[in-house]
């Protein structure tokens, strides 16, 4: 169904906010080429049904296979959350059962149990994503307490470049006074999507002393490279000439505008459709 020759790896968000996540990758690993797709025309996710996120992700999975990705990385924790389990059970077989679809959810928690000292932790997400945080740190951490809050006018905020701005400090305020009024112990809040890393430093100023940040996106990338080495099969069909080309559902001017936010060299980018 699609090429087996080497090709890039795709990262795939429902906007911009998968940039901060694809820029600690390629600081992790410069060498390797890169697609990333952002499906900004149908963004946000968050407030999507499971059947949706799944239907919009599979087909930017796909777009991205059939443009030479052999893996591909869901760097939307909402995607990760409604989408991947099923992309990777009912899709890829029927695809290619060489290629891999991994998500964000699993790095991330994998570290929860480092990074907390009362073993108390809060996760600030759109709604949908907070019950896979949930679940999995459950599964594999059990003794720890998870708090979530969902934040839901902090992406449009990232997305309308209006983070820096006075409006975006009460939304943080609100939302950090009531995460740690329900659970006063917790010490590590974990930004549980793409977009909240570019409010840290209003998340950081508003905090209480003890409590600390944790983003997701070298945790994400020093996965991907474990991943690499654990699966050699995988790294041989990963091509390597330090390439990145940026693909877009909605318009390319805007998008590079806006990715100019995320990322410090000017970018060229490609608008595309996926349905
Ligand atoms: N990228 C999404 C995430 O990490 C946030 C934006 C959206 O809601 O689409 O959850």
């Amino acid at each position: 169904m699609f090429s087996q020759k080497a090709g890039p790896i795709g990262i795939f968000d429902s906007g911009y906010g998968g940039l901060t996540v694809f820029d600690k990758i390629r600081q992790a690993m410069p060498e390797y080429d890169y697609i990333y797709l952002g499906d900004n025309a149908r963004t946000p996710y968050g407030p999507r049904s499971f059947e949706v996120v799944y239907r919009f992700t599979r087909q930017a999975v796909m777009k991205l296979f059939s443009e030479g990705c052999q893996l591909v990385i869901l760097a939307c924790n909402t995607a990760s959350a409604k989408a991947l389990r099923t992309i990777q059970q009912r899709d890829l077989p029927d695809w290619d059962p060489a290629r891999r679809v991994l998500g964000v959810i699993r790095p991330t928690v994998e570290m929860m149990d480092q990074v907390s000292t009362t073993k108390h932790i809060g996760i600030l997400g759109t709604a949908g994503t907070i019950s896979s945080y949930s679940l999995e740190i459950e599964k594999m951490f059990p003794h720890i307490t998870v708090t979530g809050e969902s934040c839901p006018m902090w992406v449009p905020l990232v997305e309308n470049n209006e983070f820096d701005s006075p409006g975006a400090d009460y939304f943080v305020q609100k939302h950090l006074d009531h995460i740690l009024s329900v659970d006063p112990r917790i010490d590590t809040l974990v930004l549980g999507c793409t977009h909240y890393p570019l409010l840290i430093g209003k998340i950081r100023q508003s905090l209480p002393q003890g409590v600390t940040v944790f983003a997701q996106g070298e945790y994400v990338a020093e996965s991907l490279k474990d991943y690499l080495n654990r699966h050699p099969e995988m790294d041989r069909r990963l091509t390597r000439g330090g390439e990145c080309r940026f693909l877009t559902t909605e318009s390319a001017a805007k998008f590079s505008e806006a990715a100019s936010v995320f990322l410090n060299d000017p970018i060229e980018v490609e608008q595309i459709s996926i349905d």
